[in-house]
């Protein structure tokens, strides 16, 4: 709140722990300020906005109806413009930059003096209440880079002009009420890498212009009129570049014509959204080379033809959506390549033949809607095997034969309906006993055949638990509901970074840095890695971020993308950091690295001044060290999250060490960051390659201070996947006690603390107290996991297990349950419990 809006890239915000952190950041807020000042942002030093821009933004202010009041801090006659005085607005010498009032309940219109604004970067306004045009004089802004203009009221065509902005990257003027067609000229910026014009009710046809961008990878303009046909010159322009587009979204539209197979050019193609449009004729063959296709949805149009036999080579491939077409012929075998695949809808389509059995080999799919086609033959058994199955229809269709057991007891009758030779689903459709033996009798026979006999107990207490598992199931339906609902609710705009999830990039643009290059920022350059957010360099600079803490590699900020994604960037420590190419180098290798306990680089920036920032994965629940340290009394960690925790560690670890060929050498609980669910994920792995050998030397020093080093790193200045082990005994023993290695016990570090009181046998009381409730039912396990911590902070190296092994005992310790057996069934044959004592 103290100096908000005051420059790019990093707003501060409040939110820290304590003074402590608080004079940190005041301290890094002045270093941030002095060294991006050249690059962005104006910090108030005395100069005056420029006349003509004051005059600008006079008539912009005139133009809207400011419901809020947040306008009223531009009272003055110009001096606070460019002095952080006035609300949304950035400046470098003089000039606004950058005018960013979303959210503000902004109504009117936007002036056409804007165009006025000659070093306008970005223009921010989404989520207000606009109406009017776009303003025509967009196209005069040269360096306009961001026009956000989303979910408005905006209203007439979109102005052609704006495509003569030479740098422009993103163009989201989604969600309004635009009408007329859409420019071709707006492919003419080499720059754009996102146009969303979706949810308007532009018309015409999809400029065959923007097909042959190199730059564009986003196009989304689902939710209009548009009408045509896809244009068929797909990846066609000048040379032999390659497209970047990954995320391509037409649906909702008035679509004609067919699918073309240029498509299959775009080979970092990620989603293809085409359904609810007229689209006829047949798949083409050659999109099964589209091989980082996640998603492709075709539904709720007219196509023919057969499924295509090249899809099985859609290996990314996590969601098909071919409903409501007339596809006919059999699916071909081979479906069992796409591992990933989580949700395959062919339903209402002519599909005859039977249904392959390798969808059985799917293990992770977790929907499967095969329902109004023709096909006949049993239902393969394997699909019975599918544990993540959640959602399954076959209804009407030609099938026969018994239903597989596990899948008539996971599914009501609704899935199996409107198959006249389908038994076993239901108590009105019994099977005749060994269902394939009988042949003789006639295919009405099962259905007309009664049982007479009485239901026996067994048959009671089936019946009975099968409709408490449905109601069960009901119950964890509706629980799930709910907690996605609250999820998305609290995460406000859940759908976007779902589609986004899908626009991440990775290798193979560039064979010198394996990651996706983006133009950079004045001289800047942003390279991403895989990932679930792409964005720009502007959107990473102009992110508003908040500390969350230093390191000694440099600071970490927790930033926020327009688009409300978080991600984590951390500042490297000026002259600390090797040379570019060597930096860039050891950071492709380090942005390769992908371990669900390990925090994942996503992307880095270097500044035309030398600035570097790495963007990581952000984790919701901060460090181990504040999750155990910085918690109010009445906060309980219980003991399967702190197993959850250490195993997790020790897994990253064990993948450090013996598949990178990494020693972390600064493990300590203020680099665990911890995700939603508190698993553990390791940070600052790795850093040391990217930084000078005397830089790394400070860092051994600081790390001592701390209570994680191994004695021997006093001597040998080396660490080692020993020293490493000790680090990680340390962090147990911290989930173990509770206590903080840095607090020294009776002059006694955490360690030797711990064994001194083992040695006198007070076992018990090395716990933290929270656990000792719970010692009747895990003092073994508690006891076991401490000596194996002990083991690891043994003082002499060699006595040390390895990684790999701590992991070994650990789950060991974690699963004693194999000798518990099963106490729910069977009472009669459980021995009374033994009184010996
Ligand atoms: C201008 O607005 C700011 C912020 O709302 C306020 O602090 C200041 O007193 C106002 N100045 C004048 C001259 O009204
Ligand atoms: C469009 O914007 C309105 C608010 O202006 C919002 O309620 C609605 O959810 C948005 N629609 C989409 C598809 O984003
Ligand atoms: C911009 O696009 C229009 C229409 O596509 C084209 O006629 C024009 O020549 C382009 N201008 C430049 C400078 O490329
Ligand atoms: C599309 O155009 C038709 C008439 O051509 C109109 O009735 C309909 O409202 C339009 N849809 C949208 C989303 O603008
Ligand atoms: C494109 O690449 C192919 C081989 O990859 C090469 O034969 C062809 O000459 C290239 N064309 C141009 C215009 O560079
Ligand atoms: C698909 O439908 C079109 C007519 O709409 C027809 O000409 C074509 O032969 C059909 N193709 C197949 C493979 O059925
Ligand atoms: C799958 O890809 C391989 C290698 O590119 C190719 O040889 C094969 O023909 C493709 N399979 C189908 C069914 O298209
Ligand atoms: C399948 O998904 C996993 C986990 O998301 C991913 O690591 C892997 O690369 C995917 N496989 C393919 C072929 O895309
Ligand atoms: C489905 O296929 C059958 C032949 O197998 C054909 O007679 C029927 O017209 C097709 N239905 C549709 C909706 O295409
Ligand atoms: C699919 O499963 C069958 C047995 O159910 C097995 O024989 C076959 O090897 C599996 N195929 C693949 C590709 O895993
Ligand atoms: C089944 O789902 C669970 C939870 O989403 C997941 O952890 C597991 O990996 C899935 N199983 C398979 C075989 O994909
Ligand atoms: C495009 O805009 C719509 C509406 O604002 C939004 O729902 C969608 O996620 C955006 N698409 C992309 C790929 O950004």
């Amino acid at each position: 709140m103290f100096m908000e809006n005051k420059f790019c890239p990093f707003q501060i915000m409040h939110g820290f722990n304590n003074l402590f952190m608080f004079m940190y950041a005041l301290l890094f807020v002045q270093l941030l300020a002095l060294t991006y000042q050249p690059v962005l942002g104006q910090q108030g030093d005395g100069v005056v906005v420029t006349k003509s821009d004051y005059q600008a933004l006079r008539a912009f202010k005139r133009e809207l109806i400011d419901f809020n009041g947040v306008l009223r801090s531009w009272n003055d006659s110009g001096y606070g413009a460019c002095s952080g005085g006035w609300a949304g607005i950035k400046c470098v010498k003089g000039q606004v930059i950058a005018i960013q009032l979303p959210w503000k309940r902004l109504g009117g219109r936007i002036s056409e003096k804007i165009g006025q604004l000659q070093a306008l970067r970005k223009l921010s306004l989404h989520d207000n209440v606009l109406a009017g045009p776009v303003p025509w004089s967009l196209g005069f802004l040269r360096n306009l880079r961001g026009v956000y203009l989303f979910h408005n009221r905006l209203s007439g065509s979109i102005p052609p002009s704006i495509g003569n902005c030479p740098l422009l990257q993103t163009l989201d003027l989604s969600n309004n009420s635009l009408t007329g067609t859409i420019p071709s000229s707006l492919a003419n910026s080499t720059k754009l890498f996102r146009l969303n014009l979706s949810f308007n009710s532009l018309s015409g046809t999809i400029p065959p212009s923007l097909t042959k961008s190199p730059s564009l990878t986003i196009l989304a303009l689902q939710h209009n009129n548009l009408s045509g046909s896809v244009p068929s010159t797909w990846g066609t322009g000048a040379g032999n570049r390659s497209y970047l587009l990954a995320i391509l979204t037409l649906d909702h539209n008035l679509i004609s014509g067919t699918i073309p197979s240029s498509l299959s050019k775009l080979g970092f193609l990620e989603e293809i959204s085409v359904n609810n449009n007229q689209i006829t004729g047949t798949i083409p063959n050659e999109l099964g080379g589209l091989t980082r296709l996640q998603k492709l949805d075709l539904s709720n149009n007219a196509i023919n033809g057969s499924f295509p036999s090249s899809f099985s080579n859609l290996s990314s491939l996590v969601s098909l959506n071919l409903e409501g077409n007339r596809l006919d012929n059999h699916i071909p075998e081979g479906l069992d390549r796409l591992q990933n695949l989580s949700v395959l809808n062919l339903r209402k389509n002519n599909f005859s033949g039977h249904i392959p059995a390798s969808i059985g080999n799917i293990s992770g799919i977790y929907q499967v809607d095969l329902s109004e086609n023709k096909f006949s033959g049993e239902i393969p058994a394997s699909l019975g095997s599918l544990a993540n199955l959640t959602s399954f229809n076959v209804s009407h269709n030609n099938l026969s034969g018994p239903v597989p057991s596990l899948l008539s007891k996971k599914f009501n009758s609704s899935s199996f309906v409107g198959n006249l030779q389908l038994c076993g689903y239901s108590t009105s459709t019994p099977c005749s006993s060994p269902p394939p033996q009988i042949l003789p009798s006639p295919p009405t026979r099962p259905l007309k055949k009664k049982h007479h006999h009485k239901l026996s107990t067994k048959d009671i207490i089936l019946i009975a638990a099968g409709a408490l598992l449905a109601v069960l199931l009901l119950l964890c339906c509706i629980l799930l509901v709910c907690l996605v609902r609250k999820r998305s609710a609290s995460k406000g705009k859940n759908d976007k970074t779902v589609k986004q999830a899908a626009a991440g990039s990775t290798d193979k643009a560039a064979p010198a840095t394996t990651g996706v290059e983006y133009g950079g920022e004045a001289g800047g350059k942003l390279v991403h890695f895989d990932g679930p957010f792409v964005f720009t360099a502007d959107d990473l600079l102009c992110a508003t971020a908040e500390i969350m803490g230093k390191s000694t590699y440099g600071t970490a900020y927790k930033a926020t993308l327009e688009e409300g994604n978080q991600v984590a960037v951390k500042r490297l420590r000026e002259k600390t950091t090797k040379g570019q190419k060597e930096f860039e180098t050891e950071a492709a290798a380090l942005g390769k690295i992908r371990h669900p306990n390990l925090l994942a680089l996503r992307a880095y920036y270097l500044g035309p001044k030398g600035e570097k920032l790495l963007v990581f994965d952000y984790m919701p629940n901060g460090s181990l060290a504040s999750f155990l340290h910085a918690r109010g009394p009445e906060t309980i960690i219980d003991w399967p999250t702190r197993m959850n925790i250490a195993i997790g560690v020790t897994r990253g670890l064990c993948h450090l060490h013996n598949q990178e060929n990494i020693i972390h050498g600064n493990l300590t609980s203020s680099n665990i960051l911890l995700d939603e669910q508190t698993n553990g994920h390791i940070a600052d792995f790795g850093l040391s390659r990217l930084m000078t050998a005397a830089a790394n030397t400070n860092v051994i020093a600081t790390a001592g201070t701390l209570g994680y080093n191994a004695p021997e790193l006093s001597k040998a200045k080396k660490s080692t996947t020993k020293t490493d082990v000790y680090s990680l005994g340390v962090i147990i023993l911290e989930l173990l006690t509770g206590k903080s290695p840095g607090e020294p016990m009776n002059g006694m570090d955490l360690p030797q603390w711990v064994a001194s009181i083992v040695k006198e046998e007070w076992t018990n009381e090395v716990f933290d107290l929270e656990l000792m409730r719970d010692v009747p039912t895990i003092g073994d396990v508690l006891l076991n996991t401490l000596k194996l911590s002990l083991h690891c902070v043994d003082p002499s190296p060699a006595a040390r297990p390895e990684a790999q092994q701590v992991l070994h005992q650990l789950e060991e310790i974690q699963q004693p349950e194999a000798n518990v057996g099963s106490a729910e069934e069977g009472t009669e044959e459980v021995p009374p419990p033994s009184t010996t004592d």
